[in-house]
């Protein structure tokens, strides 16, 4: 069934590309040399990528984009030169053909927080979603378990290719083959600390890992004539020692090797956009959590003993700067301030804030409480939790972003906190059910 489908719309398109074809030919005899080449090149790229490139069993994605564009094309060019028949025939398949193509995003760091957020809300906006993952020993899929589809179903819209930010072949070779209309650039060492102990490897993959994005997209672009645009997953780390509230003019004083890294990424996007005219934005994201955080920042790192605590699998917390304040809001929401940013006509910097800030010791009290327990009574400081140079404040204000795109928050900080302990309690539940029974080790934690 779904093969006859395939079949005859095949056959549909070829008497098409030979119509296209006539009214280029026609059309280039009068036309210079620059359009010329470029309505080839367009047309012969999206055939490259709709044919050879994954995805390419999307035969919809393929007909209904080159006939759509094409039929417009000769609608055009015969409105003005040669008015017949094919104009009626070409517009009804145009209008045919009109329904949406399928977009595609591709993603680095789609196994984050943050891109495991953003492959479900691309998802459901009928996005079919290419991320770049790493090779590891262990498995490094799990938050992206629950949307996984085996893709040998025909069904699946989430792809996962293995490539790195430190490979530069690698990320030509995806966006060429994969042809995304959407790139995201998530992917990063992305913990303050660990950058102060591996300060090179920082610099290469969030610094240089964003250019050799950058990079590749400008290629594939210069090389296709398609269009495709670029997220920047920049970080309020950048303001650093710059006090609140910090918006898009404030200027960066950063504080760590992570934050500066940030900062010439955030620079890299600004000068492809100026230099290329690349479709490029730069997300400056205040902090941003969820059940998925990463277990060694500081609010999963206390929420989750939150939870073992209450049940009785851990008996101390270390920390180390509780003074320190930051903005913090809920991942799900972020996402689509990055998305709403590429759905624009031109490409901008946002700041994505709460624009309501926090201590580690509010958040402390809010997470303890939040289960009847006093913080004071588990938790104790290590200096060796204390950074070279610390960041003291951060608080955003977002108030561009509210009023071009109409986006804001939805969680708050108390929200947010409730979510959170919730989920490790839930987690800390099942762990003392293995623990009970002798599949896992209880004393892992203070
Ligand atoms: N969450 C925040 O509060 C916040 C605020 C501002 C900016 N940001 C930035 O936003 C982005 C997403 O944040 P997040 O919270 O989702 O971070 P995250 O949970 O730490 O995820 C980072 C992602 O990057 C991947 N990655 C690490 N090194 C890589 C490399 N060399 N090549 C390719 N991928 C690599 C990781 O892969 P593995 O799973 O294999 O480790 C993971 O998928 C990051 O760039 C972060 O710096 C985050």
């Amino acid at each position: 069934m779904e093969r006859a489908w395939v079949f005859s719309v095949w056959n549909l398109f070829w008497p098409i590309m030979m119509m296209v074809l006539s009214c280029e030919k026609r059309r280039n005899s009068a036309g210079s040399p620059d359009t010329r080449s470029q309505s080839f090149l367009v047309i012969a790229s999206e055939v490259a990528c709709a044919t050879t490139g994954p995805g390419s069993e999307l035969m919809p994605r393929f007909c209904g984009s080159i006939i759509s564009a094409t039929a417009r094309r000769c609608i055009f060019l015969n409105h003005h030169r040669a008015p017949t028949a094919l104009p009626v025939a070409l517009a009804t398949l145009s209008t045919m053909a009109e329904t949406e193509p399928m977009k595609k995003a591709l993603i680095s760091g789609i196994t984050g927080q943050d891109g495991s957020y953003l492959t479900e809300f691309l998802l459901s906006k009928g996005y079919e979603v290419h991320g770049i993952i790493r090779r590891s020993s262990n498995f490094n899929t799990q938050r992206l378990e629950h949307i996984y589809i085996d893709p040998h179903n025909s069904s699946a819209r989430m792809k996962l290719h293995y490539g790195d930010l430190t490979d530069a072949s690698a990320l030509r070779k995806w966006v060429d083959s994969i042809c995304p209309d959407e790139v995201y650039n998530l992917g990063a060492q992305s913990h303050v600390g660990v950058s102060f102990e591996n300060p090179d490897y920082t610099a290469d993959v969030v610094a240089t890992g964003a250019l050799r994005l950058l990079e590749a997209v400008r290629t594939h672009i210069e090389t296709t004539g398609r269009k495709v645009r670029y997220y920047q997953a920049g970080s309020s780390e950048m303001y650093g020692a710059t006090p609140p509230p910090q918006d898009e003019n404030t200027v960066f004083h950063p504080r760590s090797p992570y934050a500066v890294s940030k900062v010439a990424a955030h620079w890299y996007t600004v000068n492809y956009r100026e230099a290329y005219g690349l479709f490029a934005c730069n997300g400056i994201l205040f902090n941003h959590e969820s059940p998925r955080r990463g277990e060694n920042f500081v609010t999963r790192k206390i929420t989750r003993a939150v939870g073992r605590i209450k049940i009785g699998l851990q008996k101390k917390l270390f920390l180390g700067n509780l003074k320190a304040s930051r903005d913090w809001g809920f991942a799900g929401d972020y996402v689509e301030a990055m998305w709403l940013m590429l759905q624009q006509d031109k490409p901008d910097d946002y700041v994505v804030a709460t624009e309501d800030s926090h201590t580690v010791e509010e958040f402390l009290e809010e997470a303890f409480g939040y289960v009847g327990l006093n913080w004071q009574d588990y938790v104790e400081i290590d200096p060796r939790y204390f950074r070279p140079s610390e960041v003291d404040n951060l608080r955003g204000s977002s108030a561009k972003i509210r009023e071009l795109l109409g986006w804001k928050p939805k969680v708050d900080f108390k929200q947010l906190v409730a979510m959170m302990v919730e989920s490790d309690l839930e987690r800390a539940k099942r762990e003392k059910v293995l623990a009970d029974n002798g599949y896992i080790a209880s004393h892992q934690q203070p």
